[in-house]
């Protein structure tokens, strides 16, 4: 598939660039992102490049990966980025330390969801992170995913293990309302 542009008033979701790479090479120096997610670590600037040049385009070409760029939409400045995994419907997403706490990853969870459910790219879509990892969990409780509990990771983590995860859904029917039963529901507001 060609890479598909979505978007609201607050969010630009399009293809990162090499002009990107310096940001996001930035961004993924978070040592949250070594604790949390999978990308190469320690990261560096050649990761940022590959992922851009390489592996972002041939997993739309592919069909394995849809990944997208998150963008303020006035400036077009560089925030995060977010995936869609297929044919598992598993999504991944992270956003730059400085550009976190305003929401821009649940619209960006919206938007794809949206544009994955109207176009039959998948019927459901899985979540899952680190036990602990509650700012991940909060977004897919805002996006209205229904909390699975608590299991291995489908997704290898980077040695190669299954850590404990916690892990939603969210099916195409869903009305995104927020669900009961997330272990984040004391952090709820
Ligand atoms: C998880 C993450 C993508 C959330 O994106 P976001 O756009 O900031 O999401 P939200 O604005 O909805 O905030 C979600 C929660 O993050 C926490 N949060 C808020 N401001 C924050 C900040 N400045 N820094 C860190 N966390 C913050 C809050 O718990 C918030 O929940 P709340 O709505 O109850 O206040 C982002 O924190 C991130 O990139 N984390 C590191 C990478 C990661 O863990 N990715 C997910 C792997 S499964």
């Amino acid at each position: 598939m060609q890479p598909v542009e979505l978007g609201s008033p607050l969010l630009q979701l399009d293809q990162p660039v090499l002009a990107d790479a310096t940001l996001m090479y930035e961004f993924c120096q978070d040592p949250v992102f070594e604790r949390f997610l999978t990308v190469p670590w320690p990261y560096n600037s050649r990761d940022a490049e590959t992922f851009i040049s390489l592996v972002i385009p041939s997993g739309w070409k592919s069909n394995d990966e849809y990944t997208w760029a998150l963008r303020a939409p006035q400036t077009g400045e560089f925030l995060g980025i977010i995936g869609l995994r297929l044919p598992s419907g598993s999504v991944g997403f992270w956003l730059g330390a400085p550009h976190r706490g305003h929401g821009y990853v649940p619209e960006a969870l919206r938007l794809v969801a949206d544009w994955a459910f109207e176009n039959g790219i998948v019927s459901a879509i899985h979540w899952e992170c680190l036990v602990g990892n509650a700012a991940s969990a909060r977004v897919a409780q805002k996006a209205g995913f229904t909390f699975a509990g608590e299991a291995p990771s489908i997704a290898p983590y980077r040695d190669g293990s299954h850590p404990q995860s916690w892990q939603g859904w969210l099916h195409a029917p869903d009305d995104r309302s927020i669900q009961p039963g997330w272990p984040t529901e004391a952090l709820s507001r």
